[in-house]
């Protein structure tokens, strides 16, 4: 049996996972999403084509088997929208849906839509919180089992609708929301009832039969894939610190983004073992609100933003930018136990005088011993900053670590020592090949 990879943000988010997933799947058998949903932002990059991906795993684009397993959200007409927009080549038969895994309804998404009014998490409003809601819940909720079964469907939404368009009336302006549910779901409004339940199952029933080819037991999949000696990945979608238990909790996604969520996401069994490459940028970003100690609001972060164009795949939102944060990785380090890491976009900080790093945090003059729980605290953390030269070449068309120039070697070694992990692939550029690999990654030669 060959240990799986699983490909992680030891951020929050952003990463540039979907590079690596491409990089490594063609010497994979299956590709495996395991949580979140169409909130993800996979860009891809092959030869002059740009490949924006939010729900189908990234190994698509190579041709590999895939599955969406139990614990992602599948909202089933941008699954079907995105399936459309693959290269005509894509074979879509090789993409399996776990029967088990929950739909995000359009109820969820004006739920997340009107909540975010008054929260300020700043989700991408697709659903993603409210679906997981639902499913912990046990109430509005509907499996992919069940999406193709449109009277199972108009029973519960007449049993279960009322409550949910009384939750909506109750957070937006009634108005607002006529005209959102008439815009972007005419086939499921009913005038001032909103939403009516008969409408919206025949919707969802039609929607569900263009994926029921796609179902699945898909741990039998991941398991049997596994069993059978083939090789096995597993793609992360947003980051550690975004993890709804380990991350920066209420500014966190709903769902697992960290180790343990590969076990209940996709119900690998655990007995070839798992390697995890964890991903991160040579500095930090983050899209959305909440803490973000090394936060920087002048020159060098909007020029981290430009030169990285840091605008986010799913919600073109501008990313927040600030040094490389050493803390919150040892914290991502701690819970997932990475094997090895990925440094992304080297090259962006290429032509800065100096690079700097945050080693540390103190809280009113002491040193902080431990990455705190609490928001506020968190806010309340002073980055401690080392300063490292910086390097003027374009490192773009470097293709072995020795030819890095001295002072941004210097810089990746710093990391790997305060981190306590091998950087065994550094990025330098969109493109496949502008990747410098160091070490083989899970035993796979890259
Ligand atoms: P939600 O996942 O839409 O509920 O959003 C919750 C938080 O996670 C917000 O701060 C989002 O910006 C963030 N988020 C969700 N998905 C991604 C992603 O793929 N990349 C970066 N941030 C994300």
């Amino acid at each position: 049996m060959s240990t799986p990879i699983a490909v992680m943000g030891a951020q929050w988010g952003d990463e540039g996972k979907g590079k690596i997933v491409d990089l490594l799947s063609k010497d994979h058998d299956l590709v495996v999403r395991y949580q979140g949903g169409n909130n993800a932002g996979h860009t891809v990059q092959i030869g002059e084509h740009t490949h924006k991906l939010h729900l189908v795993p990234s190994g698509m684009l190579s041709g590999k088997e895939c599955v969406l397993g139990n614990g992602t959200v599948i909202e089933p007409r941008a699954l079907l929208d995105e399936l459309q927009a693959l290269p005509p080549a894509c074979d879509r038969s090789l993409l399996r849906i776990s029967e088990r895994a929950h739909v995000v309804l359009c109820t969820h998404a004006l739920l997340d839509w009107a909540a975010e009014q008054g929260s300020g998490i700043g989700t991408t409003k697709k659903g993603i919180g409210p679906a997981y809601t639902s499913k912990a819940a046990r109430f509005g909720a509907v499996r992919m089992c069940e999406l193709a079964n449109e009277r199972l469907l108009a029973e519960m939404f007449t049993r279960e609708l009322p409550r949910v368009v009384r939750e909506l009336m109750g957070l937006a302006d009634h108005a607002e929301l006529q005209r959102k549910v008439a815009m972007e779901y005419p086939g499921c409004h009913d005038g001032e009832h909103l939403l009516s339940p008969a409408k919206m199952a025949r919707y969802y029933a039609l929607l569900g039969r263009q994926l029921t080819s796609h179902l699945a037991n898909t741990s039998d999949i991941v398991n049997g894939t596994i069993a059978q000696g083939k090789r096995v990945l597993f793609e992360g979608a947003q980051g550690a610190m975004l993890d709804v238990d380990h991350g920066t909790y209420p500014y966190v996604t709903s769902s697992s983004t960290t180790r343990g969520g590969v076990f209940t996401g996709s119900g690998y069994n655990g007995s070839a073992g798992l390697y995890v490459l964890g991903v991160t940028k040579a500095y930090t970003t983050r899209v959305g609100a909440g803490p973000f100690p090394t936060e920087l609001h002048d020159a060098h972060g909007d020029a981290l933003c430009e030169r990285g164009h840091e605008f986010g795949t799913t919600t073109g939102r501008k990313r927040r930018c600030g040094w490389l944060d050493i803390p919150a990785l040892r914290y991502a380090h701690g819970i997932n136990g990475f094997d090895a890491l990925a440094l992304m976009k080297l090259d962006v900080l290429s032509g800065m005088e100096k690079v700097r790093v945050c080693t540390g945090y103190t809280h009113k003059g002491k040193a902080a011993s431990a990455f705190p729980a609490t928001t506020a605290d968190l806010e309340m953390m002073k980055p401690v900053y080392e300063d490292l030269q910086g390097w003027k070449e374009d490192i773009t068309g470097v293709r072995s670590f020795e030819d890095l120039p001295a002072a941004c070697r210097s810089y990746v070694e710093r990391i790997e020592q305060l981190i306590g992990v091998p950087v065994s692939l550094v990025s330098v550029g969109p493109e496949r090949s502008q990747t410098i690999v160091r070490a083989s990654i899970g035993g796979e030669r890259i």
